[in-house]
């Protein structure tokens, strides 16, 4: 397994341009199940889950291919089984069966385990799919879901945190050839739910609210294949601004939607860290000293829960006492214990993590788990005097572009260690 071995202390400096979104892609790749033409899907970032994703529609059936950043899918035929293996190491992946079931009626995916972040259920998936009449069964770990025909419906997604992205998504997509019109209420507002929207309608799909919590499908009897440029990636434009704050650097980033970032820029602007809009760029540096401030993650358009581990390592090196409530999963605090290795001073009280932050940071070897966590890493690792071997890299790889190649654009000491 590789490793990425940091020489802190540098602040970064320089451009970096922003990748298409992850969690856009993902939905929009499964959307191309919808229809038996070829679409076509630009600003596809280079990540493992991308890759994972494109080798469950081939196992579906449908043609692949990545050129560059241009991918091509063609599901002239599908099957409703996949290739469980893969789904069941994507969490992103369950959202193949609103489409299957809404293209085959019937769609049949492994259960996707819990992860590190937590258990991700999947219960308002299918209330959702079961509103529009399928039959749910689940037994040996796959769940199955069946229909003669699918109906128009109103229906209720919120869960125990709000909104579900995937949920909505995949619901939205079921929606889009269901006879009659469907309603969701409490559906999730984030621009990637927005993005997959657009690229639906592209296809022909008639939807209304996207970006609201009530959206509106009116169904339609057959999608066309259409082309789609992916939106930026929010979270990974977050993930440098906090870099180049606690390296105490000056970044631009090239291609980020502002528009997409107000919460996150919001408490940036709060912690003392200036962003100038440069065109369709950010440019991002403090703006004196650090301040710390209070994060609860929330449903967009609130803080962003992918942010929240990356914004911990920005309070790490402020002085002050912070207090970062995690409010969509039940246990996103596993950077915490790694953090801690460098030096941070950090207790966890419940939902809420009390940085007591100023002290300088120092290097270790530390090991990544989930995937916003070993950014954090990064970041301390960046921001620490000395050295820091993170581990365990693959986590980073399946949601940051090159991050390596990036971080070193930037005058970042960083190497991949390739595990021999
Ligand atoms: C998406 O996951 C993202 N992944 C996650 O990003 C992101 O953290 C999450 O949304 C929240 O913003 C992709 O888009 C591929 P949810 P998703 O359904 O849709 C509960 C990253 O780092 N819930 O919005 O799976 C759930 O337990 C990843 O890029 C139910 O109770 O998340 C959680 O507490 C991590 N029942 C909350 O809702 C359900 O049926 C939000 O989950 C579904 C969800």
């Amino acid at each position: 397994m590789d490793s990425l071995l940091i020489k802190g202390g540098v602040p970064l400096h320089g451009e970096v341009t922003i990748s298409g979104a992850k969690n856009a892609v993902l939905p929009i790749m499964a959307a191309t199940l919808l229809t038996a033409e070829p679409c076509v899907i630009r600003r596809v970032p280079d990540l493992s889950d991308v890759k994972f994703m494109g080798q469950i529609l081939m196992s579906l059936g449908a043609q692949v291919k990545f050129e560059g950043d241009t991918l091509r899918v063609h599901a002239a035929k599908v099957r409703g089984v996949g290739d469980y293996d893969l789904i069941r190491k994507m969490r992103g992946s369950i959202c193949i069966m609103g489409p299957l079931l809404a293209r085959l009626k019937q769609a049949t995916v492994s259960l996707p385990g819990g992860c590190i972040i937590g258990a991700r259920p999947i219960n308002l998936h299918l209330k959702g799919f079961e509103a529009l009449g399928a039959k749910i069964t689940v037994e040996g770990g796959y769940v199955r879901a069946k229909a003669r025909r699918l109906t128009g419906a109103d229906l209720f997604l919120g869960g125990r945190a709000g909104s579900t992205v995937l949920g909505t998504a995949n619901v939205m997509m079921a929606a889009t050839l269901a006879e009659g019109v469907t309603i969701i209420e409490s559906a999730a507002c984030e621009p990637e739910v927005v993005d997959l929207a657009n690229f639906l309608t592209a296809m022909g799909a008639k939807i209304t609210g996207a970006g609201s919590p009530t959206i509106t499908v009116t169904g339609v009897k057959a999608l066309h294949g259409a082309e789609h440029e992916v939106i930026p990636d929010r979270i990974e434009a977050a993930t440098f601004a906090l870099a180049a704050a606690a390296t105490d650097g000056e970044v631009t980033l090239r291609g980020a939607r502002p528009d997409h970032m107000h919460a996150v820029l919001d408490k940036l602007h709060d912690a003392g860290v200036q962003v100038e809009r440069r065109g369709t760029a950010l440019n991002v540096r403090r703006n004196g000293r650090l301040k710390p401030v209070d994060i609860t993650t929330l449903p967009y358009a609130g803080f962003p829960t992918d942010a929240q581990a990356q914004m911990m390592v920005l309070m790490a090196v402020t002085p002050g006492i912070s207090i970062i409530t995690e409010r969509i999963f039940e246990s996103r605090f596993m950077h915490v214990s790694e953090l801690a290795r460098l030096g941070a001073d950090i207790e966890i009280e419940g939902p809420s993590a009390i940085v007591k932050g100023g002290r300088p940071l120092s290097g270790a070897p530390v090991m990544a788990s989930d995937l916003r966590a070993s950014a954090a890493l990064v970041i301390a690792g960046l921001a620490a005097r000395g050295k820091t071997l993170v581990n365990r890299v693959y986590h980073l790889d399946r949601g940051y572009e090159n991050i390596d190649g990036k971080l070193r654009q930037l005058g970042a000491r960083i190497e991949r260690k390739e595990e021999t």
